[in-house]
């Protein structure tokens, strides 16, 4: 469901990703590993379009995202695409249940049905209790569920985390991780997961490692 092929992305003249090909087929669960600076985000933002690469192309299904402009590119990362990130980035003046919504309502979905989703993944995230919280009210494994959440909403073909767990202790980043597993069972969610965690990588389908600007 992801192809990426000869991706190439130097900042300056630094070289950080050489020819990097790359496949996902859909509900898989990938972790890319590797030492710090090996480029693991940047390929992360590559596939997810949120930054271009120098040379190369990706195709997620049938689309070829290096071909769209950067208006068409903001529409599919909104309907396709679901982000999680190391920090949540959850909006902090909004509640959990309205920051879940944002991705809907940017892509033209109606209050009531966003709503009705949005609570149907919070429930389903066990977090529904905490709907009507400000972000600094909730714990930091709530904040990653509503994340995790918001990334949901527009049921995309992928998502993409960079370090999910890397704020969490190890009972909540468990508990993070058998989440993924348990979406990708009940729902066939497709996951490509940025860690340092070694006990998602160990049971993620497939382990990527990141080295001098290649993966092995
Ligand atoms: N916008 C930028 N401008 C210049 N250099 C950059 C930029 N973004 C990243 N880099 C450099 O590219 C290299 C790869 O960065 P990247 O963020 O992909 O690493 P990473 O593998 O995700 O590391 P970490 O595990 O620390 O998050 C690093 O050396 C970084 O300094
Ligand atoms: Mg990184």
């Amino acid at each position: 469901m992801l192809k990426a092929s000869n991706i190439y992305k130097s900042y300056g003249n630094l070289p950080i990703l050489k020819g990097v090909d790359f496949t996902v087929e859909k509900g898989e669960i990938v972790s890319i590993v590797g030492a710090s600076g090996a480029g693991k985000s940047t390929l992360l933002h590559i596939i997810g379009t949120l930054d271009k690469a120098d040379q190369g192309e990706v195709f997620i299904d049938d689309t070829a995202i290096h071909r769209l402009s950067s208006k068409e590119l903001s529409a599919f990362r909104n309907l396709h695409i679901g982000f999680v990130f190391q920090f949540h980035h959850l909006l902090p003046e909004f509640t959990a249940l309205e920051n879940v919504c944002i991705p809907a309502y940017i892509g033209g979905t109606k209050t009531d049905i966003a709503e009705k989703r949005a609570m149907e993944l919070l429930d389903l995230l066990g977090v529904a209790s905490r709907a009507n919280h400000k972000p600094s009210q909730l714990s930091g494994g709530e904040q990653q569920r509503i994340s995790v959440a918001r990334a949901l909403i527009n049921n995309p073909k992928i998502i993409l985390a960079d370090e999910p767990s890397g704020n969490l202790d190890s009972e909540n980043a468990a508990a993070l991780h058998k989440l993924f597993f348990d979406l990708r069972d009940s729902m066939g969610h497709t996951f490509v997961i940025v860690t340092h965690n070694e006990d998602l990588a160990n049971i993620s389908d497939r382990t990527i490692h990141m080295k001098d600007g290649n993966i092995f």
